[in-house]
């Protein structure tokens, strides 16, 4: 198991670019195995999931290839339609596989996943759109079995998500987009993930209106040819790099994204009292001036978003005054609050609001990440410290973020990986 070895305080300054989009790529993954031939997906990030998704898609029979930072997907043949246990225990993204396959194919097996440390996954909308389009959906041993009916084709309809699920309505558009007949989406997720999923489907021959709304309207086609895209810049990697400026009291500048992504941070930073500025494709963040207090609430997009909310946290946990985060997208994804404290944040939590104390300066400690973002926010704050920070589990980081510890050296961390110690 690895570790990283963090020296602070060190005051992250410069420029940094952000890899291609972790919640683009997956499911733009699994919407090439629509079409027969050799798709190509470039500006992919090198990660344990985009590496663990290839496997997934190899394991049904469609041949993957990565090329530096393009990706390269041959769906001719798929025939294996289980997606097993093994593979998406690892990684719940891999249930993008069921709305493709059923549409494709008509059958498709996928491991059901399972909760992770915020509590219970539900996948019930997923299910509930595959029904709506007209499968027979089992729950059998663990897996979940979904048939197209006799015929072998979707039929499209109507569906309203009670919650407006970015997985859900990837999984419900890519089921959707070879269906017979018009579907439309109702409170669908806006996340710009699935704006640009609805891109790459239009790439490829399928007809979708409203993009970029909560209304999707999708009339269905015989069949698609394979996609071609690039990724988009990973929007939360861009958040988790310029919140470093408020956190170690330094200027971050992130080259390459789109601005319009980050509008509920930015908004968040400009009431902290930062100063913030932006072109066409970047932004600087500058966090000389010790950050006001904040008042934070997740929500889906455009909201201020749940994979940003332990980055903030970390900013507040040193900013002048009493924060309030209240996360309302996952029942208790305040697993980073436990090892912020250890870093001598003062926090208090009160159901699902945070009440930040901010503090001076925190302290180096021993710490272990929980999960992806916990990780990327403890690498922050650890950076902001007095003294050295040990961050054990960094396997939670490598999922989703390419390479960060030399993206954070370039800004001036003091950052190294090496084996845990027996
Ligand atoms: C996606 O997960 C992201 N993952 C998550 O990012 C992100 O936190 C989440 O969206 C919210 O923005 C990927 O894109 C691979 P949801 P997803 O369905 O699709 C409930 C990261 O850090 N729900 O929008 O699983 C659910 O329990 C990861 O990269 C149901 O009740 O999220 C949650 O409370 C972590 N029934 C809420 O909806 C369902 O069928 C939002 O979940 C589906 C979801």
């Amino acid at each position: 198991m690895e570790r990283f070895v963090i020296e602070g305080p060190v005051r992250l300054q410069g420029s940094v670019r952000a890899s291609g989009s972790k919640n683009t790529t997956l499911p733009l993954m699994c919407a090439a195995l629509l079409a027969p031939g050799e798709s190509a997906l470039r500006d992919v990030p090198r990660l344990r999931d985009t590496r663990t998704m290839a496997r997934v898609l190899e394991t049904l029979g469609a041949r993957c290839r990565f090329e530096g930072h393009t990706l390269r997907i041959d769906a001719s043949e798929v025939p294996n339609r289980t997606a097993p246990y093994e593979l998406v225990k690892t990684m719940r993204a891999s249930i993008y596989v069921l709305g493709p396959l059923l549409a494709r194919f008509g059958d498709v097996r996928v491991s059901l996943p399972g909760g992770c440390a915020w509590g219970p996954r539900p996948v019930d909308l997923h299910l509930m759109g595959m029904e709506r389009l007209g499968a027979r959906v089992s729950l059998d041993h663990g897996y979940i079995d979904a048939r197209a009916p006799a015929g072998g084709r979707l039929r499209g309809d109507d569906i309203a998500f009670k919650i407006p699920s970015v997985g859900a309505t990837a999984n419900v558009l890519m089921a959707a987009v070879l269906a017979e007949g018009r579907t439309v989406l109702h409170n669908a997720a806006r996340e710009p993930d699935i704006t640009a999923l609805a891109e790459g489907l239009v790439h490829m021959g399928a007809r979708i209106e409203g993009l970029g709304t909560a209304t999707l309207t999708v009339d269905g086609v015989e069949a698609l040819a394979p996609l071609d895209l690039a990724v988009p810049a990973d929007r939360i990697e861009v958040g988790t790099f310029l919140a470093a400026a408020p956190i170690t009291r330094g200027r971050v500048r992130v080259e390459g994204c789109v601005p319009s992504h980050q509008r509920s941070l930015l908004e968040l930073f400009r009431q902290g009292g930062l100063a913030v500025s932006q072109g066409e494709d970047w932004i600087e963040v500058d966090g000389a001036e010790r950050m006001r207090a904040l008042e934070v609430v997740t929500a889906p997009y455009p909201g201020f978003p749940t994979d940003m909310q332990a980055q903030i946290m970390a900013a507040c946990a040193v900013a002048d005054g009493v924060s309030t985060i209240t996360e309302t997208i996952y029942l208790d994804r305040f697993t980073h609050v436990a090892e912020l404290r250890r870093l001598g944040a003062e926090i208090r939590l009160d159901g699902n609001v945070a009440v930040v104390r901010g503090v001076e300066r925190l302290q180096g400690a021993p710490v272990m990440a929980t999960d992806l973002r916990c990780s990327a926010a403890l690498i922050l704050a650890a950076c902001g410290a007095e003294g050295t920070t040990h961050l054990g589990r960094v396997y939670h980081i490598d999922r989703g973020y390419e390479a960060i510890e030399e993206k954070l050296a370039v800004l001036g961390a003091r950052i190294r990986r090496e084996e845990e110690p027996a």
